[in-house]
Order: structure tokens, then C-alpha cells, then sequence
């Protein structure tokens, strides 16, 4: 099966109630543990790619790993632009074989949003076969790529604006901000309560409110959140045991993702899990191997976390598994 847009994904996964998820990929080895994990799960996937993992790995790699993984598995894989800044961007993806992209215009006027999301849209759906495009209204906050955003200078989508947003883009999904945000560090201890037992930060809830109004808005429309790893806190600790140091990292409680997936959420970004799960293998095997200095060796067992990972996330968050 070729790599395939998201439309017939997203439209499964609305009405079967579970959502895709989205992983960030940056190498080979993060490539292999999510298709595999998927394979082993029976589940479609999206692979998304950054302007940052672009630089970091080069598009040609990337795209012939992705073609790769999906020669290998078999599987129904789209091929995702994360974040793009510009039509630019968009554009070069689109003509690379991408089938799917984001055009990420959230911090910019409405207006203006809306112009060049309408004009990503138009080159996308002109294209044969049609690439789909994700679009954002409201802002996260984190890091994306050079764009830090401060915490509380994150906005969350306005319901009122999404049916004329979409109307006049014609984008085919929406990612909104409803308090996720990007990164390890998701919430400032003074937004959570900490549990008194283990002393692990606790987060403020999601605004389950606006994602409903949004959906009663857009009904069937596939709504998408970034920012959504949980840093489990397994990981963190294998980390901080083996000589890290990530103090108060906190993220999206999995039970809350796992509602938004039963509701019109149909994308679910996770890229910090991987890269926590893939560290803690490694810093693991370091410790426990300081004579070992065969590359294959420590990224391997980096690679088994990430694989370890995603199947988690299929099966107890997305409720992706068994969709194929
Ligand atoms: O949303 C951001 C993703 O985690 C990608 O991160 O820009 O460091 O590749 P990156
Ligand atoms: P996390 O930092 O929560 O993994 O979010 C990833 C993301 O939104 C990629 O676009
Ligand atoms: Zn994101």
C-alpha cells in the first residue's frame, strides 16, 4: 500500500470513537519502533515530520525511511509536514510526496491565518492525489521550532470562530488549543496540585468545554491536539535514576487524551514521549554498560522504549489498535 492522505483515516477514526496518533520522527531508529509497534498492533499511523527534523536528518532521508517503513509493514501511513510555517514549505513538501501537511499560521492575525491556510489548501487539493491539509486556530504553549511561547501567552481557540475559519480555508482538519501545550514541561507546578505520596506534579484539567462547543460547531469535522504527551512518569524516573536531571516534568494525564479521542479529537501529537522513552533507554544501558560503546547497543535499547511506548499509546490512549 502507497503512503496515503488522512481523509478516510480521520473519518474511521470519527466515527469508531479512537483517534491516530501522530509521532515525530527523526531518525531510523524512531521510524522503525513506531511502524513496528503499529504493525504489532494492527494500526494505522501518521509519521510527521518537523522543519526541525528536516534540518537535523535531511528530507530525502526521511522520505525514503518513511517509504521505507511503509514497504516494511504494509501498512496505511501518511506522510505529514508538522508545523509549516509558510506555503512555502508546504509547497516543497507537497511536491516531495508528502500526503499530508500542516500550515501553522495560529500566531498570526485571523485574517491573515486565513489567507494563507486558503492558499496551502488550493495547492494541496489541486494535487494528484489530493493532500489533506491540518490547520490551527488559538495557541499552545512550548516550544515548536524557533517559536517559544511563553506560558500564559497561550491562547485558547475561540468556539465562535471555527465554523467560518473552516468554511472559508476549506482545510480538512483543525488542531485547537484547549490547554495541551508543547514539550516535557507542559504546566508550571503553581497550575498543578502535587501528590502528596509521590510528590509527582498533578495538572490542571483540559477545557473538555471548548472541545465540545468546537465539535456541536463542526459536526463530523476532525479536530486535532498537539502538545499531547503525557511524560510518563516511568520514563522520567528511569532518566533522573541514570544521571538526569528533569525536574517537575509534567504532562497531558493519558485518561484525559483518551476521552478527547472518544469525542471528535481524531490526531493526537505525541513527539516528548518518544523522545523521554528513548533517552531513558539509553541512559539506562549506559549505566548499566559503561564499557559498551557499539552505537547498536544503547540506540537499540532506545529503540525497544520507543517501540515499548507506542503500543502503549495504541492500545491505552489512541484506541487505535485492530483499525486496519
Ligand atoms: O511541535 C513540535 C514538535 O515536538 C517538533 O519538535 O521542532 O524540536 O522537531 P522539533
Ligand atoms: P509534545 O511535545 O507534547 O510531544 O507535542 C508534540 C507535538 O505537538 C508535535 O506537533
Ligand atoms: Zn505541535
Amino acid at each position: 500500500m502507497p503512503l496515503v492522505n488522512s481523509k478516510e483515516m480521520f473519518e474511521k477514526a470519527y466515527n469508531g470513537g479512537y483517534a491516530i496518533g501522530a509521532f515525530n520522527c527523526n531518525n531510523m531508529e524512531i521510524v522503525q519502533a513506531i511502524t513496528e509497534a503499529a504493525k504489532e498492533c494492527n494500526s494505522p499511523v501518521i509519521l510527521q515530520v518537523s522543519a526541525g527534523a528536516r534540518k537535523y536528518a535531511k528530507p530525502i532521508y526521511l522520505k525514503k525511511m518513511v517509504e521505507a517503513a511503509v514497504e516494511d509493514t504494509g501498512l496505511p501511513i501518511v506522510l505529514h509536514l508538522d508545523h509549516g510555517a509558510d506555503f512555502e514549505i508546504c509547497k516543497d513538501c507537497i511536491d516531495a510526496g508528502f500526503t499530508s501537511v500542516m500550515i501553522d499560521c495560529s500566531s498570526k492575525p485571523f485574517e491573515e491565518n486565513i489567507a494563507i491556510t486558503r492558499k496551502v489548501v488550493e495547492y494541496a487539493h489541486a494535487h494528484v492525489p489530493y493532500v489533506t491539509v491540518e490547520a490551527e486556530l488559538g495557541t499552545l504553549a512550548g516550544i515548536e521550532d524557533d517559536v517559544k511561547v511563553e506560558h500564559g501567552a497561550e491562547s485558547y481557540t475561540k468556539p465562535e470562530d471555527v465554523e467560518e475559519f473552516v468554511r472559508r480555508t476549506g482545510c480538512d482538519s483543525l488542531a485547537i488549543a484547549i490547554g495541551t501545550s508543547h514539550g516535557a514541561y507542559k504546566f508550571k507546578p503553581e497550575q498543578c496540585t502535587r501528590d502528596p505520596k509521590t510528590g509527582v506534579l498533578l495538572p490542571p484539567p483540559l477545557r473538555f468545554d471548548i472541545l465540545e462547543e468546537v465539535s456541536k460547531r463542526l459536526p463530523g469535522f476532525p479536530i486535532v491536539l498537539h502538545g499531547s504527551s503525557s511524560v510518563n512518569q516511568e520514563y522520567v524516573k528511569i532518566i533522573n535514576d541514570n544521571g538526569g536531571a528533569l525536574k517537575d516534568a509534567v504532562g497531558v494525564p493519558e485518561d484525559q487524551l483518551r476521552q478527547a479521542a472518544r469525542l471528535a479529537v481524531c490526531k493526537i501529537n505525541i513527539d516528548s514521549d518518544l523522545r523521554l522513552a528513548m533517552t531513558a533507554g539509553i541512559r539506562e544501558h549506559f549505566e548499566a554498560h559503561p564499557e559498551h560503546f557499539d552505537p547498536r547497543q544503547y540506540i537499540g535499547d532506545g529503540r525497544a522504549y520507543v517501540k515499548q511506548l507506542v503500543k502503549h499509546k495504541i492500545v491505552d490512549v489512541l484506541g487505535s489498535n485492530d483499525k486496519i
